[in-house]
């Protein structure tokens, strides 16, 4: 972990680098269309906040969020290259997030053998429809539980 360096100011991540990391954890499949590869990046540079992990040029791990920066905070698209896995790359990743909008709820959809990745950063399960599991860390500007 000594080597790697977190990014929180780019967000115009290297579209190959992005790709290739979304097909190495199996969320693509290398059917993309040439549109769809050119436009890959777009959600990360409409986000409100991306975080980036590098080993010097090295794209090694990435998450990205949609946030009102004050009450909502929704994770997105948290991956890790599965040659930097396990090495606390995607905790550092979270933590650094919520740094960003500590007082805010965070929010995440996950599949339900993540969950446990989660719960040891401090989110608690919400809900969970089969498959997926919903997870959260409350607002802290609320005294009462919604
Ligand atoms: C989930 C993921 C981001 C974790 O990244 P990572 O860099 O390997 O995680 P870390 O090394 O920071 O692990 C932090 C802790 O969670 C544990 N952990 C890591 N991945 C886990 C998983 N999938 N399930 C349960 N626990 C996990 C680690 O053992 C570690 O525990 P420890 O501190 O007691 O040793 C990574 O496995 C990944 O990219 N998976 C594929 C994409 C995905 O499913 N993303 C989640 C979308 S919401």
């Amino acid at each position: 972990m000594e080597n790697i360096i977190f990014d929180d100011c780019k967000k115009d991540l290297p579209i190959d680098q992005l790709h290739n990391i979304f097909t190495l954890v199996g969320w693509s499949d290398g059917s993309e269309t040439d549109e769809m590869l050119k436009a890959y990046n777009v959600p990360f540079i409409n986000s409100t906040l991306v975080i980036s992990a590098w080993e010097n040029r090295k794209l090694a791990g990435f998450v990205r969020v949609l946030s009102d920066k004050m009450f909502r905070s929704i994770i997105y698209d948290l991956a890790v290259d599965p040659e930097y896995q396990r090495i606390g790359i995607g905790c550092t990743l979270i933590k650094k997030c919520i740094e960003h909008f500590p007082n805010s709820e965070w929010l995440v959809q996950t599949k339900d053998h993540n969950a446990n990745f989660y719960e040891k950063i401090g989110f608690k399960k919400i809900m969970s429809n089969g498959s997926d599991v919903f997870l959260n860390i409350p607002c802290k500007l609320f005294s009462i539980e919604e």
